[in-house]
């Protein structure tokens, strides 16, 4: 399939970090492209027809477009933010559309049961109430509540965690988390997910914590624990490609996310990783 709307999007390609060491192949949307480092330090990224493509370097990672996008990349103030550590957790290659690792990453119904004893324990499997609306179209989550075990490395002992999410491009989401040892604070965990085709991803967690203590190899395990733990659920979704016609999956409270996600990504024509009319 075209990449439809979503060509001109930004997308992920790498750890900038990567670079120092040295060029690398990857893909983006079926098309295999470059990154490599000019002469004087930037990221450059070309396409097999030696096509110089868009560029910028942010939040850890080397950004591209096989299209022209009209935007910057969505902005993550807290990045900017003096006392964070910013963890580059690597990358996680999911066989499952795009879309779908970005709904998966929206639900917390499934916490108890795949996160168990981590973000979520049965009998505290109730999703509360929370909001779901449209700011400055982006789709954004709020008050959204959920008891956990051990809802970060920084944590000790089971607390009723806060959650935010945002959607500020199809493919990527930023969430906003109780902060344990700062609570006028909020912990920031993205996804970053590279299209590498319609149904197969390379997902590049990056986090912006308050926390001191945590040595980094701790940080990015306890991520790369959970994201491999979701792996398991998305590579057996069926379909494999995301519904957007409504009906298709039946919603309920706990996926009001996922209904605006899908319904955002429709009128928007984000397709690339949809599945548009029931089989
Ligand atoms: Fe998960």
């Amino acid at each position: 399939m075209a990449q439809g709307a979503m060509l001109d999007e930004w997308y992920p390609v790498g750890l900038f970090s990567q670079l120092h060491d040295k060029a690398y192949k990857t893909v983006l949307m079926g098309e295999p492209i470059e990154v490599s480092l000019d002469d004087g330090g930037s990221a450059t990224v070309t396409s097999s027809d030696r096509r110089a493509l868009p560029v910028c370097v942010r939040y850890g990672h080397v950004w591209s477009s096989l299209g022209a996008p009209q935007k910057d990349l969505f902005s993550i103030p807290e990045a900017d933010q003096p006392g964070r550590r910013f963890v580059d957790v690597g990358v996680v290659r999911v066989r499952c559309s795009p879309l779908r690792a970005v709904e998966n990453f929206l639900d917390i119904a499934h916490f108890p049961f795949v996160h168990t004893d981590i973000l979520g324990a049965e009998p505290h499997t109730e999703v509360q109430n929370y909001k779901v609306e449209i700011r400055e179209d982006e789709v954004w989550a709020t008050q959204v509540k959920f008891y956990q075990p051990q809802a970060a490395k920084s944590a000790s002992g089971g607390i009723t965690t806060e959650y935010m999410y945002r959607v500020p491009a199809p493919t990527c989401s930023v969430l906003y988390k109780t902060c344990p040892p700062r609570p006028s604070e909020w912990d920031v965990i993205t996804l970053f997910v590279q299209p590498l085709a319609e149904d197969l991803c390379d997902v590049w967690p990056w986090m912006a914590l308050f926390d001191d203590v945590t040595p980094m190899t701790d940080l990015i395990h306890f991520q790369q624990t959970i994201f491999l733990q979701d792996r398991s659920i998305l590579e057996n979704q069926i379909p494999r490609l995301l519904p957007l016609d409504p009906g298709m999956e039946i919603p309920t409270r706990a996926d009001l996310t996922s209904v605006a996600y899908r319904r955002w990504l429709k009128r928007h024509n984000y397709t690339y990783g949809a599945q548009l009319v029931a089989q």
